[in-house]
C-alpha cells in the first residue's frame, strides 16, 4: 500500500476510561489493553511503510488526573520501553518523545526516555515519537522563548524561524491524525504540525482500535488523497 500513504500519522489514543467503564473496571485497565492497541499500530505502519508515527500518550493537562491514574501511566510507559526496546532498535525504529521540556516526568523514567531516545538514535526505517506531557501551545511558548533568548530580530522572525526552535524540527508536518473514541477535538495536539492534517474520527474505543481498522483508516486516506484527481497536496496547493 505504498502509493498514496500518509508519510507522517498520529493518533489521538482516546476512549480507555471509557472502554474500562463500560465493563465494570479500573480505568487504568483500558490503558493496559490499550498498549496493544500501540503495538498494532506501530506493527502495522512498520509493515506499510509509514515513516513517521505518532502518538499521544500523555498530555500537558493530563497531570490533573488522579494521583494513581498518573502513576499507572507513567509505570506502564516505562514498563513498556523496557519490554519493547530491543525489538524496536532491532527493527531499524528511532524512538523520540515530544514534550517533558518543564521536568515534570518521574526522573527514572526521564532516564530510560533518555536511555530508548540515545539507543534509536541512529535508526532510519521509521520514526515512533511519543507525545508524552506534550501540549501544543506549550510547545509553540518554549520555541518562541527560544527566539527571545536568542535575540532574534522582529523581521527575521518566521515561519521558519519558529519551526525550526521546535524540540524535533525535523518532523514533517502530519498529514492524517486518528482520534479513537468519536471525539472531534483537536485537544491541545501538535497544534503546529497539524495545519494541513486530515482527520478520521472513528468511533472504536482505542483498546479495541487493532490493525485491521488502522489499516482500513489508512485506505481511507488514500482515498481521500484521490479526491485531488491524483494530485497531493503540495501540487494541489501550488495550483491555487
Ligand atoms: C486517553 O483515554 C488515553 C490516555 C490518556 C493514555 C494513553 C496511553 C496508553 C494507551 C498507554 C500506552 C502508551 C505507550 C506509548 C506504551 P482516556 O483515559 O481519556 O479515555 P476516556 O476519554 O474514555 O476517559
Amino acid at each position: 500500500m505504498a502509493a498514496g500513504l500518509p508519510r507522517h500519522v498520529a493518533c489521538v489514543m482516546d476512549g480507555n476510561g471509557r472502554w474500562a467503564e463500560q465493563r465494570g473496571r479500573e480505568r487504568t485497565e483500558g490503558h493496559r489493553v490499550g498498549e496493544g492497541s500501540v503495538v498494532d499500530v506501530i506493527e502495522t505502519s512498520y509493515a506499510c511503510g509509514v515513516k513517521w508515527l505518532t502518538l499521544y500518550a500523555f498530555s500537558t493537562e493530563n497531570w490533573t488526573r488522579p494521583d494513581e491514574e498518573v502513576a499507572f501511566l507513567m509505570g506502564l510507559v516505562q514498563r513498556a520501553l523496557r519490554k519493547h526496546a530491543a525489538s524496536l532498535h532491532l527493527r531499524g525504529i528511532r524512538c523520540r518523545f515530544l514534550g517533558g521540556e518543564d521536568g515534570r516526568i518521574p526522573p527514572s523514567l526521564a532516564r530510560d526516555i533518555a536511555d530508548i531516545v540515545e539507543l534509536t538514535s541512529g535508526n532510519t526505517r521509521m520514526t515512533l515519537t511519543v507525545a508524552f506531557d506534550h501540549g501544543g501551545r506549550d510547545a509553540i511558548v518554549h520555541a518562541a522563548r527560544a527566539l527571545v533568548r536568542e535575540g532574534v530580530p522582529e523581521d527575521a522572525v518566521t515561519e521558519e524561524a519558529l519551526a525550526a526552535r521546535f524540540q524535533y524540527p525535523d518532523t514533517p508536518d502530519i498529514d492524517l491524525v486518528i482520534r479513537t473514541s468519536g471525539e472531534q477535538r483537536v485537544s491541545n495536539f501538535m497544534l503546529w504540525q497539524v495545519a494541513y492534517a486530515e482527520w478520521m474520527f472513528p468511533p472504536t474505543l482505542w483498546p479495541d482500535f487493532r490493525a485491521e481498522e488502522y489499516r482500513a483508516c489508512l485506505e481511507e486516506y488514500r482515498r481521500r488523497k484521490r479526491r485531488y484527481g491524483g494530485l497531493d497536496r503540495i501540487d494541489e496547493m501550488e495550483m491555487i
